[in-house]
């Protein structure tokens, strides 16, 4: 079974990226997950279509965006140019899912939806055959390093169900609070690609973190 550790650049330093994206790359990082926040949808701001594309000029791993954007398509296209793979759209900003994942996926990137720790399962239900990717939040998104929300473990485990039951190839990642002491368990509910950022970063080597992350989730398989 697939496990794929995607380090979030939020927890970068933005005065080293250059050098912080190749420890992440010796370190074995399958994904590259990017933080995009607009001070609107989540109270926080972040980066842009600019930062995206400095990272991409870095690197030629997959660039996972998450977008806690309001009104998400205004940036799918000049994002999509930027070199984002994966964009990733919250359910609660996108009234009109279908027509948006589709604009995605016509821009050649995969496309996912998010869905917050206070989000039911169900905002998916619909849209489950035009997913690449189903992102379960496991913290309030906005900041790094905040705590895992347990409840997150059965809503994996519940999103999991629904992919396979849709026969559904999708990605299913969890994002906020992973660690070594929280990747096991979300891991065995079914989830297959881990978002890290504070866990990789603090870590005296991020690269090695990166590694004890994927063993600790591949002993679950
Ligand atoms: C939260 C972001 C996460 C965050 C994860 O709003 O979507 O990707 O950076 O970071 P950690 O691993 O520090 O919780
Ligand atoms: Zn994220």
């Amino acid at each position: 079974m697939t496990v794929r550790i995607a380090p979030s650049m939020l927890s970068a330093d933005f005065a080293h990226l250059a050098r912080d994206v190749s420890r992440l790359e010796a370190g074995g990082a399958d994904w590259l997950h990017v933080d995009v926040m607009d001070g609107r949808f989540v109270p926080n701001l972040t980066f842009g279509a600019k930062v995206i594309e400095t990272l991409r000029g870095l690197t030629k791993l997959p660039l996972d965006v998450h977008l806690m954007v309001v009104e998400p398509e205004r940036c799918f296209e000049s994002f999509a140019k930027a070199g984002a793979n994966t964009l990733t759209i919250h359910a609660e900003a996108a009234p009109h899912l279908n027509r948006q994942l589709a604009r995605i996926r016509e821009l050649g990137c995969a496309a996912g939806v998010a869905l917050n720790p206070g989000t039911p399962l169900d905002a998916v239900q619909e849209v489950t055959g035009d997913l690449d990717l189903l992102l379960i939040m496991s913290v309030n998104p906005g900041f790094g390093g905040q705590k895992f929300i347990p409840a997150a473990v059965d809503k994996v485990r519940r999103a999991r169900a629904l992919l396979d039951a849709a026969r559904s190839a999708a990605a299913l990642e969890v994002d906020g609070g992973i660690n070594r002491d929280t990747i096991a368990a979300v891991r065995r509910a079914g989830a297959d690609t881990f978002v890290a950022g504070h866990a990789v970063f603090t870590a005296l080597d991020p690269g090695e973190e990166i590694g004890a992350l994927r063993r600790l989730a591949m002993e679950q398989a």
